[in-house]
């Protein structure tokens, strides 16, 4: 019976790449599944380009959608394939609703589950994410932690110990293993961009969905662009927002479209810091040790403030946070704060589990 992996949105891609290569290396009967959740080039089909993904053995095409809405047709179109293709264990990543869809469809098929990225908690349940965690947690019989406090997150939950196993970060296995590619001299040149500038990405409903709070956030953004250029690739999810805000008004804002992968990280590398609400951006910036500042009241990766270069700011201490680090106050990532495991080989590890117990 074959491992079937399952992902639909960007970050899914990243933390999947290294796990799929792990199982190809050992011979594993393997397949992925694309939900369609992200169908973009720039926010799906690029991902596999950069990080030499097979492609999916069946997209579902499922794509946008009110939370039920999506999450119904994730769940239909998932229990027909699942019937179809009988895998002896279904793999999930991250918490997007493509992660939970999958999650429940395999429980109430009686398939076992795994689920990487298991036991963060950002302790919000105003996040979508944090239900899809909690739920997919709940449900998966193979949890994969990345980072040491997930554990007792899962069992404050009732998670057996047994279903745990702490095997690092898949998506810093996908980073360190690109590190050569990130030329962000060259993205500079292709894109026109200035020498020294702040990246800045944001998608989270709470900062994207309402009018109100994305004028004050284009109102900080424009102050940072006053001290220093603000170059901002724009996830679909706040684009009309932020247009109809007039971000790019700014002759110091520089909006681009979603950049790949490579592309990303490259920006991110070359940055004098970042700005921003990703989960993955956090624990990428740790690695890199460009300062990280996090437009959120709260974090599911404290290991990154711990142990990494990310801060949470509000959108009123935002300024004065990148003017300090302007100024060289901050925070740089040491190699040995890195938080353990997060070695480059979480996906050997991951395989390594699955392998044993699909045999
Ligand atoms: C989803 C995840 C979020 C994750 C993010 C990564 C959920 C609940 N949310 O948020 O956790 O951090 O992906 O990027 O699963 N759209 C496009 N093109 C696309 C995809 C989306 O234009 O290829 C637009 C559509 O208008 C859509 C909106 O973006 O309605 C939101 O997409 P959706 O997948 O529902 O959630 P994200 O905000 O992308
Ligand atoms: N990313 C990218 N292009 C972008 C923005 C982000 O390739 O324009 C990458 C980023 O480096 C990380 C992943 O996408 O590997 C994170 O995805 P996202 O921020 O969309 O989701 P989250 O981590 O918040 O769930």
């Amino acid at each position: 019976t074959a491992i079937v992996h399952v992902v639909g949105a960007r970050p899914n891609f990243v933390k999947a790449a290294p796990v799929v290569s792990a199982l190809r290396d050992r011979g594993a009967h393997q397949a992925v599944v694309h939900t369609g959740q992200h169908y973009d080039d720039r926010m799906s089909a690029v991902f596999f380009r950069d990080l030499g993904l097979p492609t999916p053995d069946v997209d579902l095409g499922v794509g946008s959608g009110s939370h039920a809405a999506q999450t119904a047709a994730l769940m239909v179109g998932l229990e027909q394939e699942f019937t179809a293709r009988e895998p002896g264990i279904v793999v999930v990543y991250g918490d997007v609703n493509s992660t939970v869809a999958a999650a429940l469809v395999s429980a109430k098929l009686h398939i076992p589950v795994a689920h990487v990225e298991a036991g963060l908690r950002s302790f919000d349940n105003t996040m979508p994410e944090e239900v899809n965690r909690r739920v997919t947690d709940q449900l998966s019989d193979l949890c994969f932690a990345t980072s040491p406090e997930a554990i007792g997150h899962l069992a404050a939950e009732g998670v057996s110990p047994d279903r745990v196993h702490l095997v690092g970060n898949p998506m810093i296995d996908t980073l360190l293993a690109n590190l050569d590619r990130f030329d962000a001299e060259a993205l500079r040149a292709r894109l026109g961009l200035p020498e020294r500038y702040v990246a800045a990405t944001l998608h989270r409903p709470a900062n994207v969905d309402d009018p109100d709070t994305v004028a004050l956030l284009v109102a900080r953004l424009h102050e940072i662009a006053d001290l220093v250029d603000v170059v901002m690739p724009v996830h679909p999810r706040g684009k009309a927002a932020f247009d109809r805000a007039g971000l790019g008004d700014h002759p110091r804002v520089h909006l681009l479209e979603p950049l790949g992968y490579l592309d990303f990280v490259a920006l991110v590398r070359g940055s004098e810091a970042v700005v921003t609400d990703s989960g993955g951006v956090q624990e990428e910036t740790t690695v890199l040790g460009v300062p990280c500042l996090t437009l959120r009241p709260n974090t599911e990766r404290p290991i990154t403030i711990t142990h990494g270069t990310n801060r949470l700011v509000t959108e009123a201490d935002l300024l004065q946070a990148v003017t300090k680090v302007l100024h060289g106050h901050g925070s740089e990532a040491l190699l040995d704060t890195t938080p353990p495991l997060w070695d480059g080989r979480a996906g050997e590890r991951i395989a390594a589990v699955l392998t044993q117990w699909s045999r």
